[in-house]
C-alpha cells in the first residue's frame, strides 16, 4: 500500500476524531418521536418548546442527560398532552448523548437563540452523579414547572 493510501485508510477509520452527527443519531429517537419530534399522542411526548426551557437550565439538563442515559417512565404531562408510557435508556456515548440532546434542543425543538451545546464533559459529570438511577428516578428530576401545561 502506497503512503497516500495508508493514510487514507487510518482517516477513513478514526471516527473518534470528528464529532458524532447528532441529526443521525436523532434516527433513534424519531422511531418513537417521529423525524420531526412531534411525537404521537397517549403515547410519545413531543420534543418541543418543554425541550428548549429544560435545556435552558441546569435541571432541566441534568433531566435531559438523565432521560436519555437512564430512561423514563411515569405520568407527565407536556405541551398540554399527557403521557404515561416507558421510554428505554438509550446506549449513548457521552459525546452522542451531548450531540443527540443539542440536537434535539436546537434543530428539532427549534431553540431560538440556540441553547448553549451540550457537551461531553457535562453528560459524563451527570451520568456519575446518577449511576444508580432508573427510569422511575428520572421522573422525579423531571422540572414539571418548566415544562408548562
Ligand atoms: C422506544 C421509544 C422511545 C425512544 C427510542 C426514545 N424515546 Fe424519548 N420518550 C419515550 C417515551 C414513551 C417518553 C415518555 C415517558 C413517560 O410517559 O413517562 C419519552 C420522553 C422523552 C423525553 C422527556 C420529555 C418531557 O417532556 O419530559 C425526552 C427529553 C426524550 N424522550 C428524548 C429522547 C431522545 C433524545 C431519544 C433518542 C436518543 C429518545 N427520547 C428515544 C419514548 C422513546
Amino acid at each position: 500500500m502506497s503512503n497516500g493510501l495508508l493514510a487514507l485508510a487510518i482517516s477513513s477509520t478514526t471516527p473518534a476524531l470528528a464529532a458524532p452527527d447528532g441529526a443521525a443519531l436523532f434516527m433513534r429517537c424519531a422511531a418513537c418521536h417521529l423525524p420531526t419530534g412531534e411525537g404521537v399522542p397517549g403515547s410519545f411526548p413531543a420534543l418541543r418548546g418543554q425541550i428548549v426551557r429544560f435545556a435552558r437550565k441546569p435541571a432541566g439538563r441534568e433531566y435531559m442527560v438523565t432521560v436519555v442515559t437512564h430512561g423514563l417512565t411515569g405520568a407527565l404531562t407536556a405541551n398540554g398532552a399527557v403521557f404515561d408510557n416507558f421510554m428505554p435508556a438509550q446506549v449513548l456515548t457521552d459525546d452522542q448523548a451531548a450531540a443527540v440532546l443539542t440536537y434535539v434542543a436546537n434543530d428539532i425543538a427549534g431553540a431560538k437563540p440556540p441553547v448553549r451545546p451540550f457537551t461531553p464533559a457535562e453528560v459524563a459529570a451527570i451520568r456519575a452523579r446518577h449511576q444508580a438511577a432508573s427510569a422511575q428516578a428520572s421522573r422525579t428530576l423531571r422540572p414539571d414547572a418548566l415544562a408548562g401545561k
